[in-house]
């Protein structure tokens, strides 16, 4: 496809929802094209996973960093080498300023294990289970600075079974991940997600995957 969109993709991890993006950017129709993956830690093992994948893998160590904005000057001088049109990111568990944010405001988003506007922040499935939900999922949203509140892109929602501990809830969530973020990504790059006021704006009723 012409004029597809360049991608980087952050992770911190083993990286499983870069794998699914960087399987379905194989598809030459697909609008996104994944030009780098930059992990925030070295020993990152979704590093190795794309570079087995033939792409381009950098690591951007935190730690070599005196402040977050030393840190987020040289990850914005690797996305401009690389040319980047959107920031994917895929279990980047690193909060960033709102200067950097703001910088990338409706070309960066992120996935999280749960239904927001329920359960924001870490430890997901175990808060799931605690509260009784007996549906909770992933949703992939526009990253804003306030912490996991960005505009909702797409959301897939998976059953709490009985007798589900936080791994078994976990993975199922991660299953549905990895469906829902390529098909998120894709309606991104091809302008379909619209933000309009504080809300993707819905186009066809179509925005809740059940995987
Ligand atoms: C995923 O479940 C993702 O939703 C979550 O981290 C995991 C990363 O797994 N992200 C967050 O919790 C962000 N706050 P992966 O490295 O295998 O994709």
């Amino acid at each position: 496809m012409k004029g597809r969109k360049r991608v980087a993709i952050l992770i911190s991890g083993r990286g499983s929802n870069m794998a699914a993006l960087i399987e379905a950017a194989k598809d030459p129709s697909y609008p996104a094209e994944i030009v780098a993956v930059i992990s925030n830690r070295p020993g990152a093992p979704g590093l190795t996973r794309a570079r087995e994948a033939g792409l381009v893998a950098e690591a951007i160590d935190h730690k070599a960093f005196a402040s977050r904005s030393d840190f987020e000057a040289a990850l914005e001088a690797r996305l401009e080498a690389h040319v980047v049109d959107l920031v994917v990111l895929a279990g980047f568990m690193r909060l960033m300023t709102a200067a950097f944010v703001e910088s990338w405001a409706g070309r960066m988003i992120n996935i999280h294990p749960a239904l927001l506007p329920a359960f924001p922040g870490l430890a997901t499935h175990e808060r799931a289970l605690e509260a009784g939900v007996r549906l909770h999922g992933c949703t992939v949203h526009y990253v804003t600075p306030g912490m996991d509140e960005g505009p909702i892109i797409a959301q897939a929602a998976v059953p709490v079974l009985a007798g589900d501990t936080a791994a078994e809830l976990g993975a199922r969530v991660l299953r549905a991940e990895h469906k829902l973020y390529p098909a998120a990504l894709a309606r991104v790059a091809r302008g379909e997600a619209p933000i309009v006021g504080e809300r993707v704006e819905i186009a066809s009723g179509d925005l809740l995957m059940n995987p």
